[in-house]
């Protein structure tokens, strides 16, 4: 049996902010539990709803030395769906309402969880054979397997993979502060190693010093070696080319399924949407206060409100859309400007722009299953979520040619009667525009050819099924099996 550990900063469904989430919730059930014994270890965050915290059972606690002086780190444990999950428990540093705020205290706080994570093994009594870590939250993690960690037997051959979900983020700070927390030496911060310019970088120390780089889709996997997608360590992401390589997102199918999803109104699947699927763009409109057309294109977003998602293109050419016979609806939150932005324009357009600037897993739901399109012009995508969750309902994604979008969505090719999507190449408004025009064109125009294409969309597997192969091969030629 081989054991892998995740260590990650969030999950599904005990606490999410993005994708990276969906992932850490939902692979590990996908691997053959015959061979495979993986865990998961995440915060006990406070902002945890309380019936997770309800179901957890307390296992032990320890004393750890950390940033002065000795801190609680309390172990807590929960099964669900045959998966172990651990979690680290200090009131000190996961008390905040968001997991997320601060960068230099979510840098104290994220080198903690990592460092008790790892003293936390031999307490549980688990030895993983590989220490799988995601995002900057976990990079220290590969850094202390080889340096503090490394003495004694029980984490001498541990392996550890880092997955990149998303480059931007690093966890950067001045050298001094974050040679302090984490107590490495002088030695670590030198350009090779943990040293970005002048500051101390981790998400850099986990790519350096993991036996093994992965990230979500092939193509962000060589988009990362370019200046413009390589956030500054493009020239390290070229010089780990040999122990990099991408594997594909997959999202829960059980979750994700519209003919059993119990947070949509009107169930459907592939043999009959062309009669369902509508009745739930009519419910929503109600809701909504859209104008009740059932012809009329629905175009959905889903999405955190940052400039990486591509809505620049979107507030310049919005104006110019609303005079289209479409409707959109925007499912959302994040940076004020883009939350006023559409706010704005659901003033502007108000039975034909929707603005929902909030977080729901249910309205998630419904704007997957209600719409007829679905936007995503991400200026860059590691490999994104919702279009795949728009694949599976019969949503067709409108995306740029980048990252994991690239990678999922075949773009509509007319002489072929190919494709499952509309896609760009250029981070280019217009371009854009033009895109979605096209689509129109085929939704009024060319009906029988856009059902044609939710069959194709459909009927495609993006389960994590292939994915979760890849990186059991992973494991496995890593180990050396
Ligand atoms: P990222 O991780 O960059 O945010 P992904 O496409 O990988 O992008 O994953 C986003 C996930 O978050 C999807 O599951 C999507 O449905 C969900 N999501 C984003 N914003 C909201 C929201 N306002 N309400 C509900 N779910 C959301
Ligand atoms: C990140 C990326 C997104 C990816 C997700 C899960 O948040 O922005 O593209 O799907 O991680 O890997």
């Amino acid at each position: 049996m081989k054991k892998v550990l995740f260590v990650t900063s969030e999950c599904v469904p005990f606490i999410k902010t993005g994708g990276l989430a969906d992932v850490a919730g939902s692979l590990p059930k996908c691997f053959n539990k015959q061979e495979y014994d993986v865990r998961v270890i995440l915060p006990k965050y406070m902002c945890m709803a309380q019936k997770w915290k309800d179901q957890m059972e307390y296992i032990s606690h320890f004393y750890m030395y950390f940033c002065g002086s000795e801190k609680y780190v309390g172990i807590m444990k929960t099964e669900l769906e045959g998966i172990t999950f651990y979690f680290i428990d200090n009131e000190y540093y996961f008390s905040g309402f968001k997991p997320y705020g601060d960068m230099l205290w979510d840098i104290e706080k994220f080198i903690f969880f990592s460092r008790a994570a790892l003293s936390a093994l031999p307490v549980i009594g688990f030895k993983p054979d590989i220490v799988h870590c995601h995002d900057w939250q976990t990079g220290i993690v590969p850094v202390y397997l080889k340096d503090s960690f490394r003495g004694g037997e029980f984490y001498r051959d541990m392996k550890s993979i880092m997955t990149i979900h998303n480059l931007r983020f690093q966890g950067v700070w001045d050298i001094k502060t974050i040679r302090n927390i984490s107590g490495l030496s002088d030695y670590y911060f030198t350009a090779d190693k943990l040293k970005d310019f002048e500051n101390g970088n981790l998400l850099k120390g986990g790519i350096v010093y993991a036996d093994y780089v992965t990230t979500v889709s092939d193509t962000y996997a060589n988009e990362i070696k370019t200046p413009f997608y390589g956030e500054g360590l493009d020239g390290l992401m070229r010089a780990r080319s040999n122990s990099l390589c991408g594997i594909v997102n997959g999202i829960d199918y059980e979750e994700y399924n519209p003919a059993t999803d119990a947070m949509i109104e009107y169930p459907y699947q592939a043999d009959n949407f062309r009669k369902e699927k509508v009745k739930n763009k009519r419910a929503l409109q109600k809701e909504l206060g859209l104008e009740q057309d059932d012809k009329k294109m629905m175009i959905g977003i889903v999405s955190r409100l940052t400039d990486q998602k591509g809505l620049d293109l979107i507030a310049c050419i919005m104006d110019e859309l609303c005079q289209d016979g479409i409707q959109l609806v925007v499912l959302g939150t994040g940076e004020e400007k883009y939350e006023n932005m559409f706010r704005h324009f659901a003033w502007k357009y108000n039975n034909k722009v929707a603005a929902l600037i909030y977080y729901s897993e249910q309205m998630s739901h419904k704007v997957y299953a209600s719409c007829d399109a679905f936007l995503m012009p991400s200026l860059f995508e590691p490999c994104g979520l919702s279009q795949l969750m728009s694949l599976r309902y019969g949503t067709l994604p409108i995306v740029r040619e980048t990252g994991g979008l690239k990678d999922t969505v075949e773009p509509y090719n007319e002489y072929e009667s190919k494709g499952t999507g509309f896609s760009f190449c250029n981070y280019n408004a217009h371009e854009m525009l033009n895109t979605i025009r096209y689509a129109e064109r085929i939704y009024y125009d060319k009906k029988r050819e856009w059902n044609k294409m939710i069959d194709r969309a459909m009927a495609k597997d993006y389960s994590w099924n292939t994915s979760a192969r890849r990186y059991e091969e992973l494991y496995s030629w890593l180990l050396g099996y």
